[in-house]
């Protein structure tokens, strides 16, 4: 019997059982799968911030707090827009492509159609 060899192989054994152990403690627990729906949060939150700072930039000074400064009749609020038929990003995003009468127009090299979706969105759902 080679007993240098035998100690070795149980030393070997020993490290592989300790290893594995390791592992199985910090292996992810029940919480993991979670972790997507937690991250899709994230992002809706920064779109609302993200159409927040562009509304704030290209909006409103027309449409503080989504009224409207020269027509009362045409703010941003639900009521408003749904009377005028107006209920998907894509209603709004047409008007800044082409606004009605005193609106100023919002074309792609002002607002890139992902930031003009961005701004529809917030629009939505924030007046
Ligand atoms: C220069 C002022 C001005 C700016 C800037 C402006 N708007 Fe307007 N907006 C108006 C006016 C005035 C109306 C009313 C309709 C009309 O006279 O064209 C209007 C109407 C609207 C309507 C229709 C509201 C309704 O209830 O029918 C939407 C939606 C809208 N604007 C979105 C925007 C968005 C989004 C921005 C920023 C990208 C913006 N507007 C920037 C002046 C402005």
């Amino acid at each position: 019997m080679n007993s240098p060899m035998i100690r070795l192989y149980m030393v070997l054994a020993l490290v592989v059982m300790v290893v594995c152990g390791c592992d199985k403690q910090t292996a992810p627990g029940p919480a993991a799968p979670a972790a997507p729906m937690a991250r899709a949060g994230v992002d809706a939150k920064q779109e609302m911030q993200a159409g927040a700072a562009l509304f704030k930039q290209y909006c409103s000074p027309c449409h503080p707090d989504g009224g409207n400064v020269s027509n009362p009749e045409r703010t941003l609020h639900g009521s408003s827009l749904r009377s005028n038929h107006i209920s998907r990003a894509e209603d709004i995003i047409r008007i800044m492509r082409h606004p009605i009468s005193r609106m100023i127009r919002f074309d792609e090299s002002t607002i890139s159609d992902k930031d003009a979706r961005t701004i529809a969105e917030y629009v939505l759902k924030a007046f």
